[in-house]
């Protein structure tokens, strides 16, 4: 199954330069606690990202990184045929954890998309194009003071 997990604001706002453009603990604890021991792929700009953080990829999964260019990480897969990986049968839940790139190429393969909604506008330089979400039905629906934890599930 593939998965998609990323924050957005009102506009569909998701970074600002190669970074978030918040910091909501609680959602960076909801992204920890939903990928934990999972296989995490993302693009190298995002790989770059969470490196530039904490100074090595995400401690406690997997990490596959989709790259045109001749990369190598110690631990990490590195996939040049994103669609192929995609199309494939995995039969663990894949999370797709961005950046804008793979989450746009990799939308149209999704079964499940968990989304924080943040509730307030954000300022930054990087949004998503509106999903169509009329394929997807809502299995959960958590609000919080700042934020909306919500997960959609394509409708076979
Ligand atoms: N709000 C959120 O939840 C969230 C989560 C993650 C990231 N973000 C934000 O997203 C932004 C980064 O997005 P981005 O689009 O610049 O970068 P990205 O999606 O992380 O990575 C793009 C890279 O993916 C590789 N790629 C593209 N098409 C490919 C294909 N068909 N097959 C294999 N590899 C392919 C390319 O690597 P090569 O150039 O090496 O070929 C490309 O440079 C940042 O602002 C970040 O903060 C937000």
């Amino acid at each position: 199954m593939i998965s998609m997990i990323f924050a957005v604001d009102p506009n569909f706002l998701i970074g600002k330069g190669n970074d978030l453009p918040w910091d909501y603990k609680e959602d960076l604890k909801y992204f920890q606690n939903t990928t934990k021991g999972k296989t995490v792929l993302m693009g190298l700009e995002t790989f770059k990202s969470i490196f530039s953080r904490i100074g090595r990829p995400l401690p406690n999964r997997k990490s596959v990184v989709a790259s045109l260019e001749p990369f190598a990480y110690e631990g990490v897969e590195v996939i040049s045929d994103l669609f192929s990986y995609l199309k494939a049968p995995h039969d663990e839940e894949i999370f797709i954890i961005g950046g804008k790139t793979i989450y746009e190429l990799s939308f149209p393969y999704a079964d499940r998309l968990y989304i924080t909604h943040i509730k307030k506008e954000h300022q930054g330089d990087v949004y998503l194009k509106k999903f169509d979400l009329s394929s997807f039905k809502k299995i959960q629906y958590e609000e919080h003071t700042d934020l909306i934890f919500a997960i959609y599930e394509r409708v076979k």
